[in-house]
């Protein structure tokens, strides 16, 4: 069986499929949705070190979360040894079930004081951080990894190594390099050569997984033991039950037109419910996007969204769409250069 009950040390998580920390994107609306199909594990989208030990509030607030999104994990992203205990430990007492090290954003605002993949340049410090982290807390310890910072430079193998000393309790890497960002394929390659070099252990794969076969291939070529699931998640959030019917020998469920208004509907009203008026409307647009992407015959409703400034406005329009039309066959994978500029 490949799908299965997943340990990170002590903690028994319901299944080995996770939703990954999606900056900007994996919010209290959108986590609501996702673990309503019940993943293995949530993960919050990244935190910065020094602002989390300033106790800003802002940073907290990415930090929201609710009883039903456990088991759930917090990420933290910085270099500085010294801070990684403290925020571990924040995260800990928040109510985290697991706390991650995020050693893979790409963007420059973030790499060039050497966190994120700026880490994959400085393996020494890798493991000061990671060890600070589990001397400083009970719950589990993950990592997160591109495969390096360019392909001149692989250098996820050695991390695997590395985590396994400082006492990681698993490790997820991203088949990509950090010059890659989000261009071509995902590389399942490096994912299996550090379920390779792994002794102890437990490696997570993660890459372009958008739908149920993909999985099954992710798990079956590189051997791993649990895959993250990120952008095949945005405007997909059944994408997690769908792996589990499709794992288990299942047929797979119809989604017409009618199921996707449910499910966007359904989004637009977590978000209507946290955000405020401003911050709602730039989220439905965006989240609009995702759930449109590729269906056809949607473009005036495209359009209408981008256009309208007016909440209940938009929700009407979303409800009396002629969705019994709309054809999804044709789905598009999310665009390369909508992450351009994220993690
Ligand atoms: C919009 C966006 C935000 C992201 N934010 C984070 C983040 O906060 N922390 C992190 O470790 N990875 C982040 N990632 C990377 C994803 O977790 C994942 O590793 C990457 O998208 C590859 O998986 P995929 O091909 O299935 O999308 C982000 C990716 C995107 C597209």
């Amino acid at each position: 069986m490949l799908k299965r009950p997943f340990h990170l040390r002590s903690l028994q998580l319901p299944s080995n499929i996770f939703c990954a920390p999606l900056a900007g994107c994996s919010d209290v609306p959108f986590r609501r949705m996702t673990v309503k199909y019940r993943p293995g594990l949530v993960y919050c989208e990244m935190v910065k070190m020094e602002p989390l030990v300033r106790n800003d509030p802002n940073t907290y607030r990415l930090l929201d979360y609710d009883r039903s999104m456990h088991p759930i994990g917090g990420q933290i992203c910085g270099s500085k040894p010294e801070l990684a205990g403290c925020c571990a430990k924040i995260i800990e007492d928040l109510g985290f079930d697991v706390v991650d090290l995020n050693c893979g954003c790409p963007v420059d605002k973030v790499t060039k004081d050497g966190s994120g993949s700026g880490m994959l340049k400085n393996l020494d410090i890798i493991g000061e951080v990671l060890a600070n982290m589990v001397a400083a807390v009970k719950i589990p310890v993950t990592i997160k990894i591109r495969a390096g910072w360019d392909s001149s430079q692989i250098v996820a193998p050695q991390i695997v190594r590395i985590a396994e000393e400082a006492g990681a309790a698993a490790i997820c890497i991203h088949g990509r390099t950090r010059a890659q960002g989000y261009k071509g394929p995902a590389n399942w390659d490096f994912i299996r050569d550090c379920k390779m070099a792994a002794t102890t252990i437990p490696v997570i794969g993660n890459g372009d997984v958008f739908d149920a076969e993909s999985a099954q291939k992710l798990f079956e070529y590189t051997n791993c033991d649990a895959i993250l699931l990120a952008r095949g998640t945005m405007g997909k959030p059944w994408l997690i039950e769908d792996i589990y019917r499709h794992l288990s020998g299942d047929a797979p469920l119809p989604r017409t037109g009618l199921e996707y208004r449910d499910i966007f509907l359904e989004h637009v009203d977590h978000i209507l419910s946290y955000k405020n008026e401003k911050g709602a409307l730039l989220d439905l647009r965006r989240v609009g996007c995702w759930f449109l992407r590729g269906a056809q015959n949607m473009r005036h409703l495209r359009e209408a969204l981008n256009r309208s400034k007016c909440l209940i406005e938009i929700r009407e329009m979303i409800c009396n769409y002629p969705w019994h039309e709309a054809d999804f066959s044709q789905e598009q994978k999310p665009e390369e250069e909508a992450c351009e500029s994220t993690c």
